[in-house]
């Protein structure tokens, strides 16, 4: 069986979906395993140390995907890859699933069996196949940094004979794990943190970090979590409550991080163009729902936008990508989690159980047709 780890086509995609000891453990199963020439560069991973560990390079996206019955990837295969693939190749990656339907429509006519990682059941003994949560940890931790960066003042407290700096206010809304991660990243630095989240399961751990939490509407939020540990989309009421709330706390803010996401759906619009006029010159917002369509009005995908008042918003594209040696480690540990219960090491293949849930849950076309319930319209 050959498992394919090929370059990353996206620009500006800096990790790669393999990492030194996945390779290790995938050869010690006795596969043999192509890495494209240059794959790790990006994520300080040569191709020499990959050689060292079993893999074979191949030349170029051709070699190494032609042959290939596994294909490993961060992003979704652009339509040239997929033509590249053989039929029956299973892929692996962050499909995008929900929002690029016809992308998996042509997966599923090329024939390919693929797994959306970024559909993973959210159950424990999932977690170590979680892309979602493996990135968005590291992103959440970027996030904080990239504020210091454009941010013109000081995070701690600091005394000194000249003078006493005070400390960066930080508020963070949506605390799943960037939030959370930005919480504690934004305490370690010394600055003064408070939270917001429409899950009132957050308040507890927003305070075992020392963070304080901003309630918007306890009743409303009562029933504001799926079961799969999701926020709902909230009634227009509660986005009116969260505005009146958020308008008084967010004047004093230094720095804001949004975090906020509906699966599947447009970001809500968290901060509005006349909460950012109310921030004082040289705060900074951090949207990193940005590729989601947004939390901050006049956030740009991939761009810093300073704000009349002198507002930093700042957009970046795929924060994981920030941190690509950390990002492809986790990102491929979790690859090789999802496999390993289904090696067949005797035969030195792969046999998907498919009534496992973290494989009915990730896959989205099999046998020329696109399965998912969530695609198919089967469920929700
Ligand atoms: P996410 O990335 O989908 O959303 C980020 C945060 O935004 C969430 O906390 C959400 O509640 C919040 N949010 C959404 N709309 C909002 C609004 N209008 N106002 C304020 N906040 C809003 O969430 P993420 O990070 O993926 O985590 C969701 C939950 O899943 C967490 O409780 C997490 O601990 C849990 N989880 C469980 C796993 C497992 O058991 N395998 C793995 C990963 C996460």
């Amino acid at each position: 069986m050959i498992i394919a780890i090929p370059k990353e086509s996206l620009s500006g995609e800096r990790r790669v979906a393999g990492s030194v000891e996945i390779v290790k453990k995938l050869t010690a199963f006795g596969f043999s395993v192509s890495v494209e020439k240059g794959a790790g560069l990006e994520a300080a991973i040569t191709d020499d140390d990959f050689k060292a560990v079993g893999a074979s390079i191949g030349k170029d996206i051709e070699t190494t995907l032609k042959s290939a019955d596994v294909v490993l990837k961060i992003q979704r295969p652009s339509a040239a890859e997929i033509k590249l693939m053989k039929k029956g190749a299973v892929v692996c990656a962050h499909l995008s699933a929900l929002t690029e339907g016809q992308d998996i429509e042509a997966m599923a006519k090329a024939g390919l069996t693929a797994f959306a990682m970024e559909l993973m059941p959210r159950i424990s003994r999932a977690q170590s196949m979680d892309i979602l949560s493996s990135q968005s940890n590291l992103a959440g931790y970027k996030s904080v940094l990239d504020a210091c960066s454009e941010y013109g003042s000081a995070m701690p407290m600091m005394m000194t004979a000249a003078g006493t700096i005070a400390p960066a206010k930080v508020f963070i809304m949506g605390v799943g794990v960037a939030g959370l991660q930005a919480i504690a990243t934004a305490k370690r630095l010394g600055a003064v943190v408070t939270a917001t989240d429409v899950r009132p399961a957050t308040r507890e751990q927003v305070e075992s970090l020392g963070g304080k939490f901003l309630t918007v509407d306890a009743d409303m939020e009562k029933d504001a979590e799926t079961v799969g540990g999701y926020a709902k989309q909230m009634p227009p009421e509660y986005f009116e409550k969260q505005k009146q709330v958020v308008s008084e706390h967010i004047k004093k803010q230094d720095i804001v991080i949004t975090t906020a996401l509906i699966p599947g759906r447009k970001a809500p619009t968290l901060v509005t163009k006349e909460m950012v006029a109310s921030m004082n010159t040289g705060s900074v917002i951090i949207d990193m729902a940005v590729e989601a369509g947004g939390n901050v009005e006049g956030a740009k995908l991939g761009k810093i936008v300073k704000s009349r008042n002198g507002v930093k918003i700042v957009g970046h594209d795929n924060v994981p990508s920030r941190l690509p040696k950390d990002a492809s480690q986790l990102f491929a540990k979790n690859l090789l989690n999802f496999l390993t219960p289904h090696v067949d090491q005797e035969a030195k293949t792969i046999n998907f159980d498919w009534e496992d849930e973290t494989v009915s849950g990730t896959l989205v076309c099999k046998d020329g047709k696109v399965v998912h319930p969530r695609l198919t319209g089967e469920g929700s």
